[in-house]
């Protein structure tokens, strides 16, 4: 079975022609970081303008680089919630429009649960069930649980901030670029990951918080230079040294990983046949998380790196389990595909 899948939920523009669950034929993906690294973030209505520009050149990419025609499609997947609005719109829109004028089976799919299905991709060994999934993304920071194919109950979410938002958000304070993860992970080689320690939000149950562990970074920077809270956080880049932005890095992501990875660990003890670990989204790509995850926990899967960030190809993978466990397609004339708030 062939699937398209489109993704346009933030800033990349993304297409996918996958065989199966697994096999990429093609994966194509135009991503806007370069435009929105000189605002430290995204502005939706110019991502849902850049997508709209390039959503028509990247699937016909897709499918020239698969080496494949309309015909050889046997259904259209898109991500139809959760993410920017208008960014959204693009995409599923296209797919609806794709979907009527070749006659192909349309599926509307949840974003986090392709970031999930990301694990099957281009890969033989596969997570094996009952597995818990921790997503960790810009925009969600969560642990699932699945029990099989196609079956996902959320069992602890972030209460305001995600992970990955938050690492956006400290390397704006550190004067580092965007996005976040990637500059504190190179900022922190040189640091000394001890050096400043950043109380663990205290929050009951599996749910995480990180808007508390941003602004404990926000003060003891403030602390360390002698500064006011009341000194503008965009102002602090200036005061700090380059040992110690890199222990800022260094001190925060350690603090980051322990703190998911406790939360992971108690989930594991309250589900003790929990057979895998799958771990899902942009931060996915994270070294340290890789390595502490693997030391910490049995049958940890993540995703190839070119696949822990948005991509077509995830998306195509989730509706290819949809399918077989008997999803039916969306009316691609309905209008009620558009964002749905939970995981389903
Ligand atoms: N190596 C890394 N270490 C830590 N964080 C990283 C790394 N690489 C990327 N990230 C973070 O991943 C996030 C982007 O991930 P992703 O594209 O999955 O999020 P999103 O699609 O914007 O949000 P969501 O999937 O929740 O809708 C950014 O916050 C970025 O800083
Ligand atoms: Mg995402």
């Amino acid at each position: 079975m062939l699937i398209l899948g489109i993704e346009t939920s933030c800033d990349e523009t993304a297409a996918s022609i996958v065989e199966d669950e697994a096999k990429v034929l093609s994966n194509v993906v135009v991503s806007q970081i370069d435009i929105f690294a000189e605002y430290g973030g995204v502005i939706p209505e110019v991502a849902a303008r850049n997508h709209l520009e390039v959503m028509m050149p990247v699937v016909k990419k897709a499918l020239a680089d698969a080496n494949k025609t309309w015909d050889d499609i046997d259904a259209i997947a898109v991500t139809h919630t959760p993410g920017l609005l208008g960014s959204l719109l693009i995409g599923t829109l296209t797919a609806r429009t794709l979907a009527i004028i070749h006659q192909k089976p349309l599926y509307a799919v949840h974003h986090l649960k392709s970031h999930i299905y990301a694990n099957w991709l281009n890969t033989k060994k596969t997570p094996e069930f009952p597995l818990l999934s921790l997503v960790v993304s810009g925009g969600h920071t969560q642990i699932l649980k699945m029990s099989a194919h196609n079956d996902f109950e959320i069992i602890g979410t972030t209460r305001d901030d995600a992970v990955g938002e938050c690492f956006d958000k400290v390397a704006k304070i550190l004067g580092l670029p965007y996005p976040g993860g990637p500059a504190i992970t190179s900022a922190g080689k040189n640091g000394d990951s001890n050096k400043y320690k950043f109380p663990k939000p205290n929050v009951e149950n599996l749910d995480f918080s990180f808007s508390g562990l941003k602004t404990a970074v926000l003060r003891t920077v403030q602390k360390e230079l002698n500064l006011p809270i009341s000194h503008p956080s965009h102002d602090l880049k200036n005061h700090l040294s380059s040992q110690q932005v890199a222990d800022f890095a260094a001190s925060f992501e350690k603090t980051a990983v322990d703190y998911l990875l406790s939360k992971l660990e108690k989930a594991y003890a309250e589900n003790p046949e929990t057979k895998s670990f799958v771990v899902a989204g942009g931060v996915s790509a994270n070294e340290l998380l890789r390595s502490e995850t693997e030391k910490r926990l049995p049958n940890v899967f993540f995703p190839e790196r070119k696949f822990s960030g948005d991509n077509g190809a995830m998306v195509a993978a989730a509706a290819y389990f949809e399918i077989k466990s008997g999803v039916e397609p969306t009316d691609p004339y309905a209008l009620n595909i558009m964002p749905r708030s939970s995981i389903a």
